[in-house]
């Protein structure tokens, strides 16, 4: 074949592989992921042993700098990042100009694009120094923009956490500071948010993070490509997920909690009503980090003592699925978002919270993406296309239209 020529006739030679199911669009040393398998790995280590044994803190540090931080690297990093964990207080004003239904992810993706304005020195990264400032930067602001869009949300005042607390602690101080809920003095209920953390933080180049690496690509900056990556999150197929599952179950028990009924509507091909909180693009097994979540999930309930109608739904269409021929043959597992939903909703979190808190176990995934991608200098993402639109038109003047 001629391809120069059949470049001219057609536009080029291209692949067409709509959603990037089969194409790969870079090298990367952070996330192995065996979807057949169901095996998730952080820079070598297995996100069950990083779920049991690490902080979150430490998995940010090893996803974005390659490897587990020595404790001096550990105590560094959190201070760096302490050091960064105010927002400018005009901030507050561009908040307090949200109305208060104004949905979180968009709030917070705003907040973080408007982050590029008070921060400008962020945009340009020419060395690893630049970009390890921006990094302890966005990593201390985003909590504090994340519980201020809650308290927000629930009419609270805007307040900062403390300062001697650790990276998690100080967020749940900070989002359930009183006249709310003090759960940072529950033990279980910090472990079970820093794992949900751990198990969120990253998964290879799934819609947000590709997203991130291609809005960072033209040098856009960090802030501003993790704003888009934010945008990418809020959608019901992605991050959205979490919410939809609870929106979901609590459908199904307004209608009087027949499970099977909604089975048979996911199962329908005229319906377009999908299982919430089932299946994924790559794991064709069961996702890796539903099981331990799953766990955690058990245990929270259990401490608070939780007896809820809509978790009854859920375990019976878990069962239901599992059981069923229509999701075994498409390998339709439920993945972490059916069950992060239920912690968060056993907490009093309020649904529209849920992807946020999505959003901030994503943040270390996003930044060690884009600093990949900066420091592998890779060229400007920049898809082709199968044109299929008309050939050559003259032009007709309105009047003789
Ligand atoms: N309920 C019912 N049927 C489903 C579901 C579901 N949740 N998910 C997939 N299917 C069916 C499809 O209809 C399709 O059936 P067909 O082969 O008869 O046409 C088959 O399973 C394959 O589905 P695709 O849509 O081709 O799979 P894809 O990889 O494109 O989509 C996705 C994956 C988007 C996650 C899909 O499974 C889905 O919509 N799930 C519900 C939303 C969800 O939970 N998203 C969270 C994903 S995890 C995350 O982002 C952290």
């Amino acid at each position: 074949i001629d391809i120069k020529s059949l470049r001219a006739d057609t536009g080029g030679v291209v692949t067409l592989d709509p959603g990037y199911k089969n194409t790969g669009a870079c090298e990367s040393a952070i996330t192995f992921l065996d979807g057949e398998k169901g095996v998730l790995r952080y820079r070598g280590y297995t996100i069950e042993e990083l779920a049991e044994k690490a902080h979150f803190l430490e998995v940010c540090y090893l996803l974005i700098f390659g490897n587990l931080p020595t404790e001096q690297q550990l105590n560094k990093f959190h201070s760096d990042i302490k050091a960064q964990s105010h927002v400018d207080e005009d901030v507050k004003k561009i908040l307090d100009g949200f109305p208060k239904s104004a949905h979180p992810m968009g709030v917070l993706s705003s907040l973080t694009s408007a982050l590029v304005a008070f921060n400008p020195s962020s945009v340009n990264v020419d060395s690893e120094e630049d970009m390890y400032k921006a990094i302890v930067k966005i990593l201390g602001k985003f909590p504090v923009l994340t519980a201020w869009t809650y308290r927000k949300r629930m009419g609270l005042p805007l307040d900062y956490g403390g300062d001697s607390l650790g990276y998690v602690d100080n967020f749940i101080k900070m989002m359930f500071k009183k006249p709310s809920a003090d759960y940072a003095t529950n033990d279980i209920i910090l472990e079970a948010l820093d794992k949900l953390l751990i198990l969120h933080a990253d998964h290879e180049q799934n819609c947000s993070t590709s997203t991130v690496r291609i809005v960072g690509s033209s040098h856009a900056g960090l802030f501003i490509s993790i704003s888009a990556g934010i945008a990418a999150l809020w959608g019901p197929l992605h991050g959205g997920a979490n919410q939809a599952v609870i929106e979901m179950l609590e459908a199904i028990q307004q209608d009087g909690g027949d499970t099977k009924k909604f089975m048979a509507k996911a199962k329908d091909k005229n319906d377009p009503f999908r299982l919430m909180g089932f299946g994924h693009r790559v794991y064709k097994n069961f996702d890796p980090r539903a099981k331990i979540i799953k766990k955690a999930a058990d245990a929270v309930l259990e401490d608070l003592g939780i007896d809820d109608e809509i978790l009854d739904i859920a375990k019976a269409l878990e069962k239901e699925a599992l059981e069923d021929p229509y999701f075994v043959e498409r390998k339709l597992y439920p993945n972490v978002d059916f069950y992060s939903g239920i912690i968060y909703r056993a907490l009093g979190i309020p649904v529209e919270m849920f992807t946020p808190m999505f959003a901030l176990g994503r943040l270390p995934g996003w930044i060690a993406q884009w600093r990949e991608m900066r420091l592998n200098k890779e060229p400007i993402g920049r898809p082709r296309q199968i044109y299929i639109g008309e050939t050559r038109r003259d032009f007709i003047p309105v009047e003789k239209r």
